[in-house]
């Protein structure tokens, strides 16, 4: 008999969205979204939703969609942070879906491996083992949250395949570069292409995921298709989004909000209640999907986002107030 041990991350079920329901209304989407109505769902077979990229991912049973309540699907794919497809957040949906190509798209992995490669995306997510569905809270360093049902494979299998050497104590990612297909980056409103980095102990840790997908389907252009970082114990902005590359180094990457303001943004990004933005508090937070536009909700910000337990001893002895 299997008995699986509750992990720390995982939620008492009482904000529970029932999974069943939660997958009925996923499907209903995605036949929306690829243009089937009613007659076409026997068409939407298992292998009609498989030809997209391995969905639909199987969840992972530590981080079930039943422990937290996912933000509806509507604010998280129209609410978005894409400096390359605008400054303001219901541009991206709009301008990255304007003839910017995701598909083919090739990823290398460099620097101080053993197993440096270039390769397809989606041979890349075979030579991970496939994809997973992980639940995650989602948090900005503006001070407004979410919970995102995220698909994709942990960035520690990744790690696994480049076989990174001694010297390697940096993962340096960066995004595409393609003015033609991005405003942002032809009016030069970022230094691009955005650029990102992790300790590699922090990649390895097992809350660190590379998405490539959102609600049981590949991830949408706005959202950082095909594939992007997901750190959940640290601000949004580390989640590098359409990542080109993943360079191993030896020194700390500048990262590219860093670059821009280092009095404001720092390298680790880790959310901590405790340590305010120069502007504003992060001691709590707004929750997107949530209130009224009059009355919005907000709620306590937790430390690491409520992943204390999966990061806290990354950060040992270290003062999280210079190290922001
Ligand atoms: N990645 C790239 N390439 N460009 C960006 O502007 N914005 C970051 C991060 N990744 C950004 C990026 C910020 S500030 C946040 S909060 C998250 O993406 C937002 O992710 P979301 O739009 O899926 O919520």
């Amino acid at each position: 008999m299997l008995i699986r041990t509750k992990k720390d991350w995982e939620l008492p079920e009482s904000a529970v969205t029932s999974e069943s329901a939660y997958r009925t209304h996923n499907r209903r989407d995605f036949l929306k979204a690829i243009g089937l109505g009613a007659a076409g769902a026997a068409l939407a077979s298992r292998d009609l939703l498989a030809a997209t990229g391995g969905f639909p991912a199987k969840a992972n049973p530590d981080f079930p969609a039943s422990a937290l309540k996912p933000t509806a699907e509507e604010f998280v794919t129209s609410y978005n942070n894409f400096y390359e497809f605008g400054t303001g957040k219901e541009q991206p949906k709009d301008l990255a879906n304007r003839g910017w190509k995701t598909d083919p798209w090739t990823v290398e992995l460099t620097g101080l491996v053993n197993k440096p490669v270039k390769l397809d995306v989606n041979d890349l997510i075979k030579q991970a083992g496939g994809i997973e569905e992980r639940v995650y809270r989602h948090r900005c360093v503006e001070a407004w949250s979410m919970v995102v049902p995220w698909d994709g494979f942990a960035l520690a299998k990744l790690v696994a395949l480049a076989d990174p050497k001694p010297e390697a104590k940096y993962l340096k990612f960066t995004s595409f570069l393609d003015p033609k297909s991005s405003p942002g980056q032809s009016s030069g409103n970022l230094d691009y292409p955005y650029v990102e980095g992790l300790r590699l102990d922090e990649a390895t840790n097992e809350l660190a995921f590379i998405a490539t997908g959102i609600y049981s389907k590949p991830m949408p252009n706005q959202n950082g298709a095909p594939l992007r970082l997901v750190t959940p114990w640290k601000y949004g902005f580390k989640g590098i989004k359409s990542i080109v590359k993943i360079e191993f180094v030896a020194a700390m990457p500048t990262n590219t909000w860093k670059a821009m303001q280092s009095s404001e943004y720092g390298f680790y990004a880790n959310v901590n209640p405790k340590v305010d933005h120069p502007r504003w508090s992060q001691a709590s937070e707004r929750v997107i999907g949530e209130g009224s536009t009059f009355i919005p909700k907000r709620q306590p910000t937790l430390m690491f986002n409520g992943y204390e337990k999966q990061v806290a001893a990354l950060y040992k002895g270290m003062d999280l107030a210079r190290n922001y």
